[in-house]
């Protein structure tokens, strides 16, 4: 979808798209078309439930000599509840309604809309922001879908004046939508297509951005005595990997950088915990951590952050098979420590472990941030409205949180103590991945991972509720909703200078 943005001129013909708050009340273009037509919008308004509240849409035929042919209102909302996430919603919406209409191209007129504090620029650029972000599709396996169940819409014209402010904003936006895009694609494919190979070979893509990615396999990780990552993969036939995708973009070296980690378990069976049949197939999204960090680093990169970021990704296959670890294994992490293995479905905590282990030993970060799907817990604690987070540091856990709501990710702080963490205490080892009982679930993976964290602010995101969703919303259509990208652009964003 193509998206352009000049300044306002009414349309000659086509489908103009006008903006409308809570109460009815007309945007200067909306008012404009409705004077044109001798009352026509407002007619149309009083004979509908049309209030101007926000994602209401209400479509108007407009006679000949009007200019367009019809005028699409948006609902916005009260002006005071007017900000980023409301504007991209209401583009997310829009494009629906156009797409409905069967409609190619439209024109949307961002007009002075009084006691709205967005800048018109802002409002247009978040608008598009919305839209393209809601045009995502997952259809490169359906060979059989009807034409008319495609979408239609080309172009999406914005008319605002000081177009070059909007345009500004796009530029930005519009990269961060690439990353979003990135992790979709990543999150939405099946496990027979990516894997750990496949998905290295995916992120190797990324180098085109400036990018350095370096790609670690399973005997490099021998080396490096990554036994509890090892441990996960040995039963699959998909060999491991552990990526590692640089972005160098702060002015003046020795800047440490911001470390991203992800839980990239590409699919998750429980190895010989076997998980259940039933909905197992959610488990191709195991790896949404991993999808997030790869396509933050792609937004990063895309809009050339001024930060120093890397992200690592540690991709594993968990299998049940003749090779696969069994439960009471004792392993040894990177770190030395060992681990009882007493239920090999508790294998993210494991994958992590050595991945945030070898980012602190080889790019000494000044921060860590690192997302899973670790835990059913979380679901079960915060459904789908907000992750898990865990940190040890107070003031990276109020950036993201503040993070969170800015984009429309949000991030809910649950607790980290010495008393949970004595849960994981083992008899025959230095702790076990489980706590042998059901309680604070998602705290006890929290803890485990915590245990490799050496002396610095670290993060952990429990994103199993956020970054799958079962219906549809104006700015995702359901599956993968790329959770974690626009959060982790907004936590690197905060840290530039
Ligand atoms: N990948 C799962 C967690 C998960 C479950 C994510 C459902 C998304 C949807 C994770 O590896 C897992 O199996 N966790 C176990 C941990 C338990 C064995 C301590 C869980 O949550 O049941
Ligand atoms: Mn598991
Ligand atoms: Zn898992």
């Amino acid at each position: 979808m193509k998206v352009a943005f000049a300044e306002p001129a009414l349309p000659k013909s086509g489908t103009l798209v006008a903006l409308c708050l809570e109460d009815r009340q007309l945007s200067p273009t909306a008012r404009s078309v409705d004077e044109a037509s001798g009352g026509l919008v407002g007619r149309a308004m009083a004979s509908s439930r049309f209030q101007g509240k926000a994602n209401e849409i209400l479509a108007v035929a407009l006679p000949a000599g009007v200019g367009p042919d019809g005028v699409l209102l948006v609902g916005l909302g009260k002006a005071a509840k007017v900000d980023e996430l409301v504007a991209q919603a209401a583009g997310g919406t829009v494009l629906g309604a156009l797409n409905r209409a069967g409609l190619a191209e439209a024109a949307v007129a961002v007009d002075g809309l009084a006691e709205v504090t967005l800048a018109a620029g802002a409002l247009a650029a978040e608008m598009a922001f919305g839209a393209r972000l809601a045009s995502y599709r997952f259809d490169r396996y359906k060979t059989k879908e009807k034409k008319d169940a495609k979408p239609t819409l080309k172009k999406l014209s914005f008319g605002v004046a000081g177009a070059a402010a909007a345009k500004k904003i796009w530029a930005r936006l519009d990269k961060v939508a690439d990353g979003v895009f990135l992790t979709r694609d990543l999150v939405n494919e099946p496990a027979n297509v990516i894997y750990p190979e496949t998905l290295a070979d995916r992120c190797k893509a990324l180098t085109d951005l400036g990018v350095e990615v370096e790609i670690l396999d399973e005997r490099q990780m021998t080396k490096l005595g990554m036994g509890a990552l090892l441990g996960v993969s040995q039963g699959s036939a998909r060999p491991p990997r552990m990526i590692v995708m640089t972005w160098n973009g702060a002015s003046g070296d020795g800047k440490d950088p911001i470390a991203l980690v992800g839980k990239g378990v590409t699919f998750d069976t429980g190895g010989i915990s076997l998980k259940p049949g039933a909905g197992m197939w959610d488990m191709k999204w195991d790896m949404a951590g991993a999808g997030a960090v790869v396509g933050a680093m792609a937004a990063i990169a895309g809009r050339k952050a001024k930060a120093n970021v890397v992200g690592v990704v540690g991709a594993v296959e968990n299998m049940p098979s003749g090779s696969a670890q069994r439960p009471g294994d004792i392993v040894r992490s990177m770190s030395g420590q060992t681990i009882e293995v007493l239920n090999t479905d508790a294998e993210g905590r494991l994958v992590l472990a050595d991945a945030i282990w070898y980012t602190q030993q080889t790019f000494k970060p000044k921060l860590i941030v690192d997302l899973a799907t670790l835990t059913g817990a979380i679901m079960i604690a915060l459904g789908s409205e907000n992750a898990g987070l865990f940190a040890n540091d107070d003031a990276l856990a109020e950036t993201l949180t503040a993070a969170g709501k800015k984009v429309g990710e949000k991030v809910w702080r649950m607790p980290l103590s010495d008393a949970y963490d004595r849960m994981i205490d083992a008899d025959q080892a230095d702790m076990k991945n489980i706590a042998g009982e059901r309680f604070a679930g998602a705290t006890v993976g929290a803890q485990f991972i915590g245990r490799f964290v050496k002396d610095v602010p670290w993060a952990h995101l429990d994103v199993a509720g956020v970054v799958w969703s079962g219906k549809d919303a104006p700015t995702a259509p359901k599956g993968a909703t790329g959770y974690g990208v626009r959060l982790l652009d907004r936590l690197v964003a905060d840290m530039e200078g």
